[in-house]
């Protein structure tokens, strides 16, 4: 892959998210948060290649990969007006087979780049890695670190927003909620992913989001979550209490342990 494939690639996906664009300001809101989060993603995934020293050409389908991620969320929203898979259709399925179809990956592209880009895309949102070949489950780790890095952000800034002006399906149509669920808690101190079932509420949700951690592959994502302070961030915007101390003292822990010398330690399965 080549600088000049990378800017074909920017220049089709501008065009796309042009043409999904949407008349009503707040559903366009939506479509604009998913065009700035592919920005990022890809700005994000620029660090992550170079924290993790990977090759010129590596990095070019990697950040490729990172520009189409989210491609199906586009065409998703426009016919469900959700980004809930859950009650929708599976985003990274449908982006792979919209770029598929739409003819977006240029002539001279190696076949076995655009496999990997299309893998990437397909699962970046599957709860667990399918069983690929190691190389392309070496980029599809990359988009979802990257992924991770840049929601932790977008939902910060979600929060922080007044209810009126947030993109809001973002927060999958949760409400506010009081307290936390405390079932959520164990799950967190066993260093295991929060499953979307014991999620009622945006608290919980923040917890869910926060328990990702679990699921980071390389230290420089780890790295950059500190360093970001995305958990402190996040725990500011949570009720206070012993509990969701608990939590983030420990997610906080684990990821300062996965920046050392092994590497990120198995994410825990029921
Ligand atoms: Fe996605």
């Amino acid at each position: 892959m080549t600088k000049k494939d990378l800017a074909r690639l920017k220049r089709l996906f501008l065009k796309y998210v042009q043409a999904n664009r949407m008349e009503d300001p707040s559903e366009q809101r939506n479509i604009a948060l998913k065009r700035r989060h592919t920005l990022s993603v890809c700005r994000d995934m620029g660090f992550l290649c170079r924290g993790e020293g990977l090759n010129e050409n590596d990095s070019l389908i990697a950040r490729a990969a990172a520009l189409l991620h989210d491609i199906g969320r586009f065409r998703q929203y426009s016919d469900f007006r959700t980004f809930d898979d859950r009650t929708s259709v599976n985003h990274g399925l449908l982006g792979a087979e919209i770029l598929a179809k739409e003819n977006f990956f240029p002539d001279g592209l190696d076949r076995g780049e655009r496999a990997l880009i299309l893998q990437a895309v397909k699962y970046h949102n599957a709860y667990a890695i399918p069983r690929l070949d190691r190389r392309t489950v070496f980029f599809l780790k990359l988009v979802r670190d990257a992924d991770k890095l840049d929601i932790w952000k977008v939902m910060l800034e979600f929060f922080a927003q007044p209810e009126e002006h947030r993109a809001t399906a973002a927060g999958l149509g949760l409400p506010e909620g009081r307290g936390v669920s405390l079932e959520i808690i164990p799950v967190v101190l066993e260093n295991r992913v929060v499953p979307i079932s014991l999620v009622k509420s945006l608290n919980d949700y923040k917890l869910l989001l926060l328990s990702w951690v679990f699921s980071i592959n390389f230290k420089t994502t780890f790295r950059l979550f500190l360093r970001r302070r995305y958990a402190k961030a996040l725990e500011a915007s949570l009720p206070p209490g012993e509990e969701v101390r608990k939590a983030v003292v420990h997610i906080e822990d684990f990821a300062r342990s996965c920046t050392f010398a092994n590497g990120p330690q198995k994410e825990k399965r029921t």
